[in-house]
């Protein structure tokens, strides 16, 4: 009963405070809340995450997660329940815990007759008058003390005279409100950027205002359907707003812990903040990465690389295996300055760091480039607004963090001595050239086979009638001696690696075209006819995510497959090297399970075969000049397996690590075991660890990977190398997928099609059950020592005879 009358007696506290406002003398309790006029906000007391200290936060009411989005006491939290939040005649709240000392109070300039508390329905606390409705006038207001969060109708940036600034900083950790390392302000010097800092550094510039928004996110002149954005600058002030154009769309700005800016939009169906953007989407966001004079590309090969005209400082930048930048690059040919400079235009550009740069809105692009090419010491301009198409930008210094894009972007030109400029045109000109030619001869081939094919068509005809046709299979054969020339006699020089099927070389046709030859071994055990009939199948196969099979050779009883080359090495060559992996984003990590993803449906579902990989690694995976991953080894299982029935084999081929237990101890293998392998995969991307020789507490990978889930920290698994500079709901729907595969029953394993929909939707997926683990030492001992190939293993893939 009194429970109830509690109850009863609470809400009535509770339905008190729901007035919009609250008067001097009356006070917020512990357990007492104020709510806004529409209830959308909430103001009240709170422990964050895990933390039993108690603050007065201010948080959405009707998002079931009760995102808190200001705190007033970050600082000084309060150890027990008794704090109360007092509303003064002078219009100041206070704080006061147990021993009724001040923990934290509001303060204000000035007094008024009728103060008030309100809590807005923006979000905003605010002081004021209580006849007086203009927003100027505010006694005090939370929104000029922001915290994690930018709200729609929140201002960042710097009162120029008083020298106040507003901007948004992170928590300590989700557990500690109080101010951690990273902000997000409004730089005014030079042409004022938004930038994120940890402490003093720049760690991330959203660059100068364009007239849309920020130039360094992708500019472009399409207005956002979902944002409105306005940035004054001007004698008093500088600072930027950002207002919903939709009011029914609930939307906030926030900085987590370590830095990361994303905007999220509610979803209110699910009740869920889903992610609509980040600021640092990938490593072309860490500021200066390049260094000077040089261009970050997240869709290249390697990220940076000089301007045209200017050449790496140091010979080691730009080098793989040192994957440091930073140095930058210098002039080819220093500048002629009176005798005569010019600008050379780029494109699709984040115009590099303003902060020692110099506007002025009413130029126009002549006028710009006249002053600069006036003074020495201007680098490149551009135009300030680019719907106006007006407006002059100088750089007086270094140009430092320029980010190229494949579409929209903006127009730089930057100077160089007219000598370079000539040479770089002439290379141009005679690049255009070779284009033109190539493109006339492949018109003149098309025309001429054309005519060929129409020729043979009408001979084909022509058999058909005589009934002598019999259909015939192309197989693109090569002898030996073609093979052994171009492999060096197959010389251990060229040798790229072994595998289960043979050992692998490296080989140049006699026209240049590179290859890589894969020997079998001779104990194959399959007719000639069968092993032609599923060669000439497999050269059919042509997708994207597959190395491409072009032919074989065969003498006697040597079998060799002759594949393209792809020169950028295999997945496991940068992904477990502490410095190569900075090479891999998340964004490129992402489109690497993808790519995998589609290349092992196509081989499951879509292919006229069905095959089953059986050896799916990080070292079959090569990736070619854009990091697009391409499956490799792939029909060798099903072709070379021998001794296979239709789902089980005595012959156990495929690689500590990612073997499905089923497989291991069985011989059973099904697309599930391909699932599994690619699960394993997908963590090893993830953590940039190897499945195989990672142990931890006694866990292997998965074990490692399933115990983090299991305790709800999977964010842990993430490589370090990655930085802070992914996307969560991505990685955690990665992992989740990647647990999903290595169940331990296959039946409990989704097939590809469902894997891609998994990884590319939002849908809720299945929780995952206990992997089937798969610990070498778990291995029957009599297995390893009939190992076909002894157990030495190492990373190539092993050969095992079922003990029977
Ligand atoms: C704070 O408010 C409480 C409850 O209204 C009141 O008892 C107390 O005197 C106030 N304290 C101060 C310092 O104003
Ligand atoms: C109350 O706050 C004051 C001032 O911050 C502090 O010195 C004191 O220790 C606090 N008392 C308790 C019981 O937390
Ligand atoms: C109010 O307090 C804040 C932080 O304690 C301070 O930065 C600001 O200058 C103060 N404002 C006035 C008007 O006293
Ligand atoms: C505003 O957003 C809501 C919810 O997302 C949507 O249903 C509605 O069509 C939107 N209105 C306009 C004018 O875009
Ligand atoms: C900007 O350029 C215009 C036109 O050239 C000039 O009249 C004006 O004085 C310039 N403003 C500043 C601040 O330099
Ligand atoms: C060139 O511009 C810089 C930076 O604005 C200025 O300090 C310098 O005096 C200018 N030099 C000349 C010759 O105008």
């Amino acid at each position: 009963m009194e429970v109830v009358w509690c109850l009863i007696l609470f809400s009535f506290i509770l339905k008190a405070s729901t007035l919009e406002i609250i008067t001097p003398g009356q006070s917020i309790k512990d357990g007492e809340t104020l709510i806004s006029a529409g209830g959308s906000f909430e103001v009240g007391f709170f422990s964050p995450g895990s933390s039993k200290s108690r603050y007065v936060g201010l948080w959405y009411k009707k998002v079931s997660t009760g995102t808190v989005v200001w705190v007033a006491n970050r600082e000084a939290p309060v150890f027990d329940t008794s704090g109360v939040l007092n509303f003064s005649n002078q219009g100041i709240l206070t704080l006061l815990n147990s021993t009724k000392l001040v923990v934290w109070s509001s303060n204000t300039s000035r007094t008024v007759q009728d103060p008030v508390l309100q809590l807005l329905e923006s979000g905003n606390l605010v002081v004021k008058d209580r006849n007086d409705n203009n927003p100027d006038n505010l006694l005090w207001q939370s929104f000029d003390y922001p915290c994690d969060n930018f709200l729609p109708g929140m201002k960042i940036g710097k009162n120029l005279v008083t020298g106040f600034e507003t901007y948004i900083s992170s928590w300590k950790s989700t557990d500690d409100p109080a101010q951690g390392q990273y902000s997000l302000r409004i730089d005014p010097h030079g042409v004022p950027q938004l930038v994120v800092r940890k402490g003093s550094e720049v760690v991330f510039r959203a660059g100068s205002w364009d007239g849309v928004y920020f130039s360094n996110r992708k500019p472009s002149a399409k207005p956002s359907p979902l944002y409105s954005y306005q940035f004054v600058l001007n004698k008093n002030e500088v600072y930027y707003k950002c207002e919903t154009k939709n009011i029914s769309v609930i939307s906030r700005y926030a900085m987590n812990p370590s830095g990361l800016m994303q905007r999220f939009v509610l979803n209110e169906r699910k009740q869920e903040w889903e992610i609509y953007s980040t600021a640092q989407a990938d490593q072309c966001a860490v500021y200066g990465l390049c260094g000077a004079y040089a261009s970050c590309n997240s869709y290249g090969f390697t990220p940076c690389a000089c301007l045209e005209g200017f050449v790496p400082i140091s010979p080691s930048s730009g080098n793989w295996n040192s994957a440091e930048w930073s140095d930058g690059c210098i002039r080819r040919t220093p500048l002629a300055c009176d005798s005569g400079d010019s600008f050379m235009k780029h494109t699709r550009l984040a115009l590099p760091d303003t902060s020692k740069s110099w506007a002025n809105n009413s130029m126009s692009l002549k006028e710009c480039e006249e002053l600069c090419l006036r003074n020495c010491s201007c680098m490149a301009y551009a135009n300030l607004d680019i719907i106006k198409g007006t407006g002059c930008l100088l750089w007086f210094n270094e140009l430092i963090d320029m980010t190229e894009f494949n579409e929209d972007g903006q127009d730089l030109y930057i100077r160089l001595a007219k000598s370079e400029l000539d040479q770089i045109q002439r290379k141009m000109k005679s690049k255009k050239k070779q284009k033109a030619v190539i493109i006339a001869i492949s018109i003149i081939t098309a025309a001429g086979m054309m005519v060929i094919m129409v020729l043979l068509y009408i001979r084909k005809k022509i058999l058909c009638k005589e009934g002598k046709h019999k259909e015939k299979i192309e197989l693109p054969l090569f002898d030996l001696a073609t093979i052994a020339n171009a492999t060096d006699n197959f010389s251990s020089n060229n040798k790229l690696g072994q595998g289960g099927f043979g050992h692998v070389y490296k080989g140049m046709l006699k026209e240049g075209k590179e290859i890589a030859v894969k020997r079998l071994s001779k104990d194959s055990g399959q007719g000639l006819d069968e092993f032609k009939n599923e060669v000439t199948l497999i050269v059919k196969l042509q997708h994207r995510n597959l190395v491409k099979l072009i032919g074989c050779c065969i003498k006697g009883d040597e079998r060799m497959l002759i594949y393209e080359y792809l020169p950028n090495k295999s997945l496991d060559y940068f992904i477990f090297d502490k410095t190569r992996n900075r090479l891999l984003d998340w964004h490129r990590r992402r489109h690497i399970i993808d790519g995998i993803a589609r290349g092992l449906l196509y081989l499951h579902h879509d292919s006229r075969l069905r095959i089953i990989h059986r050896d799916l690694k990080a070292s079959n995976i090569l990736l070619d000049d854009s990091m697009n991953p391409k499956i490799s080894d792939f029909g060798l299982a099903r072709t070379f397996g021998g001794d296979k029935t239709e789902d089980k084999t005595r012959r156990v081929v495929g690689t500590y690590g990612y073997m499905s237990p089923e497989y291991a101890f069985h011989g059973c293998f099904s697309t599930k075991s391909d699932v599994f392998s690619f699960g394993v995969l997908i963590l090893e991307i993830i953590t940039g660890k190897r499945s195989r020789g990672y142990s931890d507490h006694d866990h292997n990978l998965l074990g490692h990977a399933w115990r983090l889930w299991t305790e709800e920290r999977p964010l842990e698994l993430i490589d370090k190398a990655l930085g802070d500079f992914y996307i969560i709901t991505e990685v955690l729907r990665c992992i989740h997928v990647a647990l999903l595969c290595v169940q331990l029953h296959p039946e409990d394993r989704p097939n590809m099609s469902s894997v891609l929909l998994m990884l590319g939707g939002e849908s809720t997926l299945p929780q995952p059950k206990k992997p089937g683990y798969f610990i070498e030492k778990s291995l029957p001992s009599a297995d390893k020592r009939s190992g076909e190939q002894s157990s030495s293993l190492n990373e190539f893939t092993i050969t095992l005879l079922e003990a029977r």
